[in-house]
């Protein structure tokens, strides 16, 4: 199932959003959770060797875990150019790495990624279902991933939303028409809603969960739950799908899949000498 919001209405300020979270939330805590995390999903010890692109960086923590990680170059883009000025403040926090490049990039826009070339490993965590065109940006990114390379991707799955995409699609309406205050109510009432469960009893639950947030990939609770409320535009893509489509088109195979939370993360393979598949 795709389910799609209208890409031309209401962009959210996804880099308004992670430009905050890095003036408030930046710690070397969140920072080596970050790239532990990274290296736990690929199954490695390092990155050395490996030609890093990410695909809206967002904050850009994960490409800065990926320097880290030894990776030998990372290219990072995000079409915000306020993600892309904070992912370009971590640059600068690490000491400015010549094999580190952050630009402003639209992975919709097909001559940019092939000025890019190819990589060893690309990824692209939460950002492709905010395209406006998921499927495209899918096949776009999918292309940069050299022959043997690897593709990390995370997308919003039909498979666990709950209580529906419908629900959400309003709920986003809501609050991306609504002023600062407005929003800060919206975000109270997620917290009641879905974080307590309309329980107060739940509060160290919610605890936990916040604490499990860091631990997972570095991310703040709040930071997460704006970009929940706001993330638009917005397309969910069933698992099953997602691994057909990219076996159909370019005989990638999936190599590990990690499902039940919002995002279902995927690591596909593109096999040597594969070459694209007429649709
Ligand atoms: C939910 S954030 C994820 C950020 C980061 N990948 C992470 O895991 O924290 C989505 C990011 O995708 C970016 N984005 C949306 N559409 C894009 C496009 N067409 N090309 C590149 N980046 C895009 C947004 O600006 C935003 O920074």
């Amino acid at each position: 199932m795709t389910f799609a919001g209208n890409p031309s209405s209401n962009r959210y300020e996804f880099g308004a959003n992670w430009a905050s979270f890095i003036d408030r939330h930046y710690s070397p805590e969140r920072r080596r959770m970050a790239a532990q995390k990274l290296l736990s999903f690929l199954g490695r010890q390092s990155l050395e060797g490996i030609h890093f692109l990410d695909i809206g960086s967002g904050s850009g923590l994960h490409s800065l875990a990926a320097l880290d990680a030894k990776a030998d170059r990372i290219h990072s883009f995000d079409f915000d150019p306020l993600s892309v000025s904070t992912t370009g403040k971590l640059r600068h926090l690490a000491g400015d790495p010549p094999n580190w490049n952050v630009e402003r990039g639209d992975v919709l826009d097909i001559d940019y990624l092939n000025k890019l070339g190819t990589w060893n490993l690309v990824y692209s965590w939460g950002v492709l279902h905010h395209t406006g065109a998921m499927w495209q940006a899918i096949e776009n990114a999918a292309r940069t991933v050299a022959p043997g390379g690897l593709f990390f991707i995370a997308l919003y799955s039909s498979n666990v939303v709950r209580p529906s995409a419908q629900f959400w699609l309003d709920v986003k309406r809501r609050y991306n028409a609504a002023n600062p205050h407005q929003r800060r109510w919206l975000e109270y009432w997620y917290i009641w809603r879905f974080g307590l469960g309309r329980n107060p009893l739940r509060l160290l639950s919610l605890v936990k969960q916040i604490y499990e947030k860091k631990k997972g990939r570095g991310m703040s609770y709040m930071t997460d739950i704006r970009d929940w409320l706001g993330g638009w535009p917005m397309e969910f893509a069933d698992d099953q799908a997602v691994i057909d489509f990219l076996n159909r088109r370019f005989d990638f195979e999936l190599v590990r899949i990690s499902t039940g939370e919002a995002c279902t993360e995927f690591l596909f393979r593109n096999p040597i000498k594969s070459t694209s598949k007429p649709n």
